[in-house]
């Protein structure tokens, strides 16, 4: 069961406003920063329902390759492109009964988003290469970091699914907006980490307590997360210290300790600590190193890529196609 721990008014409200609407069949947004916890108020809806007992499927469309997120959302019939030598089932129909969760969907392509506003609105899906179209029973929730109503106004989303989608929109409240939630959160992934990692914490001290409190969390709680995680492994005779507690004070898109193309702009900051740049090189070079080194480091997670270089999914995703125009796979 998700347990969503929290003393803020405004997120009890949220949570008690996602278990009514959970009863319904009704498209949920969810929306919010990234970390707020957007994913386990997906699972909160979907646990709450009459649908609890049947799959609970998510897909990242940030994640994903364009043409692959076609195929595993709707699935393909054997020989429907080179490749296909069996069929296979999409994510809607193994999410039959069940909830589809569609996570950052404003990353999906628009060509994408029309069939997936058909599937929607008639309860149907086609499988690439397929003969007849397959009911579905799906109850669907996106959740979206950025602002969708932004992406209509800027094209890149489409408006009347937008209107299918946010049949109801819960707006999840990012961290700074609810400090007194930074020490019950800290408490419970102190059980959690330490149980885990079998050490027994006692303590968290009070001024470890008041650097996690002063902190803005742009990572939210995912990295507020990180953070405790890491202190209850360096926690000595069961107490959390300052010490313990390593905030990366530049923000949270620097939180893996990876760098960002920003450093390579500051004189000093060096993969492995050499320069940058060697004779010969162009700051394409480097900048394709970069990329492709931070994709590795976060086992090809497009979205915690972009994020951790400090650019749009958007632009990380233009820069892989130009390598792969070069014959680079990521
Ligand atoms: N209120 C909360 N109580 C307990 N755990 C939480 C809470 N909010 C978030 N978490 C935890 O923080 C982490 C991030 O949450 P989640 O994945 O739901 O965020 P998200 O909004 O989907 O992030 P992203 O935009 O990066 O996908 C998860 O490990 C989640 O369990
Ligand atoms: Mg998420």
């Amino acid at each position: 069961m998700s347990e969503i721990v929290t003393a803020d008014r405004r997120m009890r409200e949220l949570i008690q406003l996602a278990k009514t609407v959970a009863q319904s069949k009704a498209t949920v947004l969810i929306q919010g920063e990234s970390g707020t916890g957007k994913e386990l108020m997906a699972s909160l809806v979907h646990e709450n329902s009459s649908r609890a007992s049947r799959p609970f499927v998510a897909i990242n469309c940030a994640a994903i390759p364009e043409n692959l997120l076609e195929s595993e959302l709707f699935g393909y019939e054997r020989g429907a492109f080179t490749g296909a030598v069996t069929s296979k089932a999409g994510k809607f129909e193994f999410a039959n009964g069940g909830t589809l969760l569609l996570d950052e969907i404003s990353e999906m392509d628009i060509r994408l988003q029309a069939k997936l506003l058909r599937v929607i609105q008639q309860g149907e899906v086609d499988r690439i290469g397929g003969r007849r179209p397959i009911p579905v029973d799906v109850r669907i929730i996106a959740t979206s970091n950025r602002n969708l109503s932004d992406c209509v106004r800027d094209g890149s989303f489409r408006e009347d699914l937008f209107y299918r989608l946010n049949v109801v929109n819960l707006t999840v409240p990012p961290l700074r907006e609810r400090v007194g939630d930074v020490r019950l959160l800290s408490q419970h992934f102190i059980a959690i980490y330490s149980e885990r990692n079998s050490r027994v914490i006692s303590n968290l001290s009070t001024e470890a307590l008041s650097l996690l409190e002063s902190h803005v969390w742009q990572g939210n709680v995912r990295e507020l997360e990180n953070v405790i995680e890491r202190a209850v492994i360096t926690a000595q005779d069961g107490v959390i210290l300052p010490r313990d507690v390593h905030i990366e004070r530049r923000g949270s898109q620097f939180q893996d300790g990876a760098l960002s193309l920003a450093d390579f702009g500051q004189a000093g900051a060096g993969l492995n600590g050499g320069a940058p740049w060697a004779p010969g090189q162009t700051l394409n070079d480097i900048e394709q190193k970069v990329i492709l080194g931070a994709l590795e480091y976060h086992k090809g997670n497009r979205t915690h890529t972009a994020r951790a270089l400090g650019i749009s999914i958007r632009t990380l995703r233009n820069k892989l196609a130009d390598y792969r125009k070069l014959g680079i796979h990521a």
